[in-house]
């Protein structure tokens, strides 16, 4: 570029207005269909069957077909269905996180630098399932750890927890959505998948599901965090087990109506008493 076109100033004050308004990424110049499916494989060349040989019927050529299944579409209900598939086969927790990593059938993990599993002590009596990461989730690849992370430690830490020594944290999704956009219902029912193994595998004392994104989709409800937070739940989990949940506000949440910390704190210091009663504290 013409440097005399387009002086420095002009330039840093166009990526100050960028910034301002919400544009914090350069991705690239063109637009990306991330939907479209992936070319079709070349078709194999035709071989002549060797003499002698009985020329393959129709039937008999798709029997001898390789198993290759067609391709997916990210929004299909499929891969929820992979996901339950591959996240009931992981007997720990360490399969489980090897197995997200390896799953390619959310379009988050397109556009996400980081694969955002987990931080905390896995088996800890209280495991936090979130939202979605955030940029610096992203960037770091561990939940929970930008302002609104610190401000959920701070919390924590006034009823003597901390992530280090009381608490496992996780996400409902594992990859941050483009812009911290809503994540779609499908990418949210696959990553839930995981999710739900995730909790199963942790066998956490006490669940907190951190916001309304998190509490609606681990709960399966369409209550709002406004009703729900507060009051303990018990979830059902696919292995039989059940596990005492209590939805709270988001700390995003707190920091933007600093006035609803109050009940957070009477949300902190339920979940304080219920750890005492099942002898976790
Ligand atoms: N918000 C979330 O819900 N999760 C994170 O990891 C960070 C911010």
């Amino acid at each position: 570029m013409n440097e005399s076109a387009f002086p420095h100033e002009d330039i840093a004050s166009l990526l100050k207005w960028y910034v301002d308004h919400g544009l914090d990424e350069t991705i690239g110049e063109d637009a990306v269909d991330r939907f479209a499916l992936p070319p079709p494989a070349a078709a194999a060349p035709a071989v002549a069957p060797p003499q002698g040989a009985v020329a393959p019927t129709p039937i008999r050529a798709a029997l001898q077909a390789p198993m290759v299944r067609a391709p997916v579409p990210l929004e299909s209900p499929q891969l929820a269905q992979d996901a339950r598939d591959l996240a009931r086969n992981c007997t720990t927790i360490a399969e489980l996180e090897e197995a997200v990593r390896a799953f390619e059938g959310c379009a988050l993990k397109r556009t996400a630098k980081n694969t955002v599993f987990a931080d905390g002590v896995a088996g800890a009596p209280v495991m936090v399932v979130g939202e979605a990461p955030g940029a610096d989730e992203d960037r770091l690849g561990k939940p929970f750890v930008g302002v609104s992370g610190q401000l959920m430690d701070r919390m924590f830490d006034a009823i003597g927890m901390s992530r280090e020594r009381d608490l496992y944290i996780t996400n409902i999704l594992f990859w941050r959505p483009p812009g911290n956009r809503t994540p779609t219902l499908a990418e949210q029912a696959v990553c839930l998948a995981f999710t739900r193994r995730h909790i199963e595998l942790a066998k956490p004392k006490l669940l907190v599901l951190a916001g309304g994104t998190a509490a609606k989709a681990v709960l399966e409800t369409t209550e709002g965090i406004m009703r729900l937070r507060g009051k303990w739940t018990s979830l059902k989990l696919d292995d039989g087990t059940e596990v005492p949940t209590m939805p709270t506000f988001h700390p995003a949440y707190l920091l933007r109506t600093p006035a609803s910390k109050r009940q957070s704190w009477l949300d902190l210091l339920a979940i304080d008493k219920k750890l005492k009663e099942v002898g976790a504290k």
